[in-house]
């Protein structure tokens, strides 16, 4: 959902920018934007529609004059993917990015244009970069003339401004979308997401909601919005462990292949240190208290596949009903209080508008508030009563994949430290062995293994993905990486549910994938499997111990997985289905990594 980024310093800033904005592109490659100043003081704005490499074009040798600068990558909101709609905005001697919304954008926009202002963009960014200006021609000073500006805009933002007459300084603000300040020798860059300047430093400090920061190269000073900028404090960064390597492809063709092989890092890096003898998780009840009577997970995406999973180890192990809800329509209805309940929201991005907003309405209610994310520093980690990181490091493509891992590899721990009574050894070791078992299974997964059904599920039609109990979840997120790359038609179901409706799209042509981890369940999986075949459909299996005596007669083809524990099962199957997905788009000659119409993280509702 846009991504913003600005630089203070006494280096060229445009490479700078430019290689913090290709890490961001995650965030939206619609159109993207610099402005700089140059040998005479004098700023530059540089804009053009798509991804970072048609502004590199357009920039050229131009390297900026050190002092401040700013950058913008964006995905669409108010107004089409134009030149005249990328960032970033100026207004006279202000010039400024934006993500986020204003909401009151209509109301403001007709009191500037009755004061003779006219619009060159159809987005609400404009509407600030007018207000900041006529605060600041008005005699205010630069800081003070975006207090004021604000004080009149609602909605969520995160801000990096220039102006003209300072061309060292930079101003940010932080109000509803994520905004990490890092600082180095004489410098000082801010952006949206951490990678963005992890190759120049790990001194971070992540803003707040409401505040504002005043950077003159290696000097930051912050402070509320509506504090004077005389009391503003430096703040006191914290030094950031992520590998910059996570945020390079290295040796492979894309980002979302790199994560899907490192998944077994992800698990394991989640579950280290998280097992102390027989208890998992023992932070979790030291903060929130007592075991919960009930737990409602919300999140969105894959996110939601992950809590659906979650939902089923958590039952098992320690008999609390769970609920697990969509948070965009949780939020949104009556949510009946619940004084033992727990409110789980489960975000990669932790800045998730809907989920944040979903754990917020429970909590008023008087959920006691998990947050379960990838990014620390996130919205989720500071304003959930207690948090839980996945530690799949940072996730760039923007089909989930190791993030995924990393959720699910948490659910199960939370499922062991909810427990009423002592968890075995033998539990214990069992899923200390998880990632080791899929770290050799993802060394085995090497294309060629999958090419027969790969050519058949590109030739097809439709692709089905259907499983029951583990292999429900399973199947919606097969689904859910399918559709999102490949651009193909494709549904996930649970087995059962096939023949109250989707069965009818079922002919020649059509395949199910069928992923088949839960071994309580296969019988029952294998007649729905018959019933899919006896319609024409292919069906593909996938999963431990399928006999090669069945093929021909309830599935034509399969991957198969090693005989293991259904918990290592789930890992593997779900890495089968990023890499099935992964393959066919590539095969189709899509852009992987960056999908058409989609974005990371998805900061407005
Ligand atoms: C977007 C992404 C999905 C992600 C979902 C939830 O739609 O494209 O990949 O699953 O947001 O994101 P979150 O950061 O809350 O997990």
């Amino acid at each position: 959902m846009c991504g913003i980024m600005g630089y203070s310093g006494a280096r060229p800033p445009l490479p700078i920018l430019l290689s913090g904005l290709e890490r961001l592109e995650y965030r939206g490659y619609d159109s993207s934007g610099v402005a700089f100043f140059d040998d005479s003081d004098e700023i530059h704005v540089i804009r053009t529609t798509g991804k970072i490499s048609a502004l590199k074009d357009r920039v050229g040798k131009e390297e900026g004059h050190p002092g401040s600068a700013i950058g913008h990558i964006r995905w669409a909101t108010h107004g089409a993917a134009t030149v005249q709609n990328a960032h970033p905005h100026q207004s006279g001697p202000i010039v400024l990015v934006h993500n986020g919304i204003v909401e009151n954008e209509q109301a403001l926009k007709e009191e500037l244009r009755r004061e003779g202002v006219r619009f060159d963009s159809d987005t609400d960014t404009e509407v600030l970069a007018h207000l900041v200006s006529s605060a600041y021609r008005a005699g205010s000073d630069f800081p003070s003339s975006v207090q004021a500006a604000l004080s009149r805009v609602e909605g969520s933002y995160a801000l990096a401004i220039i102006s003209r007459d300072h061309p060292s300084d930079l101003v940010v603000v932080r109000q509803g979308a994520p905004l990490l300040i890092g600082v180095g020798e004489g410098e000082a860059f801010a952006a949206s997401d951490i990678p963005a300047f992890l190759h120049f430093t790990r001194q971070v400090y992540s803003m707040k909601n409401g505040e504002i920061a005043f950077i003159r190269h290696g000097s930051v000073k912050v402070g509320k919005l509506l504090d004077p900028p005389s009391e503003w404090k430096t703040p006191e960064f914290s030094t950031v462990s992520w590998d910059p390597f996570f945020a390079e492809k290295g040796t492979y063709r894309h980002f979302m292949e790199k994560e899907i092989f490192e998944g077994s890092r992800a698990v394991m890096d989640t579950f280290s240190g998280r097992i102390v003898g027989d208890r998992a998780l023992p932070e979790l009840l030291e903060a929130l208290g007592e075991r919960p009577g009930s737990i409602t997970m919300v999140a969105c995406g894959t996110s939601w596949h992950a809590a659906l999973l979650g939902r089923l180890f958590i039952e098992a192990a320690t008999g609390i009903p769970v609920s697990v809800e969509i948070a965009s329509e949780f939020r949104y209805r009556p949510i009946l209080s619940s004084r033992e309940g727990w409110i789980v929201g489960i975000s990669q991005s932790g800045e998730t508008a809907d989920t944040l907003g979903a754990i917020e309405a429970a909590r008023k209610t008087g959920y006691k508030t998990l947050g379960i994310t990838n990014v620390p520093g996130s919205t989720m980690e500071r304003e959930s009563g207690a948090c839980l990181l996945t530690h799949a490091g940072p996730e760039i493509g923007v089909a989930s994949t190791k993030a995924f891992q990393a959720q699910v590899a948490i659910l199960l721990l939370m499922s062991l430290a909810l427990s009423p009574g002592h968890v075995s050894m033998e539990r214990i070791e069992s899923l200390l062995r998880v990632p080791v078992r899929l770290e050799s299974f993802l060394e085995s997964m090497v294309s060629e293994r999958f090419d027969p059904v790969i050519d058949r599920i590109r030739q097809s039609t439709l692709v089905l993905f259907a499983g029951r109990g583990l292999d429900y979840p399973l199947s919606l997120e097969g689904a859910l990486k399918f559709k999102e790359i490949t651009y193909r038609p494709a549904d996930g179901y649970p087995s059962g549910e096939l023949k109250h409706g989707p069965i009818a799209l079922v002919e020649p042509g059509v395949t199910i994938v069928a992923p088949m981890i839960d071994s309580s369940l296969r019988t029952k999986e294998v007649s729905n499997l018959r019933e899919i075949r006896a319609r024409g459909g292919y069906v593909i299996a996938l999963g431990p111990d399928i006999e090669e005596s069945q093929r021909g007669v309830w599935y034509d083809d399969k991957v198969d997985l090693p005989h293991e524990s259904a918990s290592t099962g789930i890992f593997q199957a779900a890495a089968v289905l990023q890499y099935l997905a992964y393959r066919v788009a590539v095969m189709l000659g899509n852009d992987v990594d960056q999908p058409r119409n989609l974005a990371k993280s998805v900061t407005v509702e």
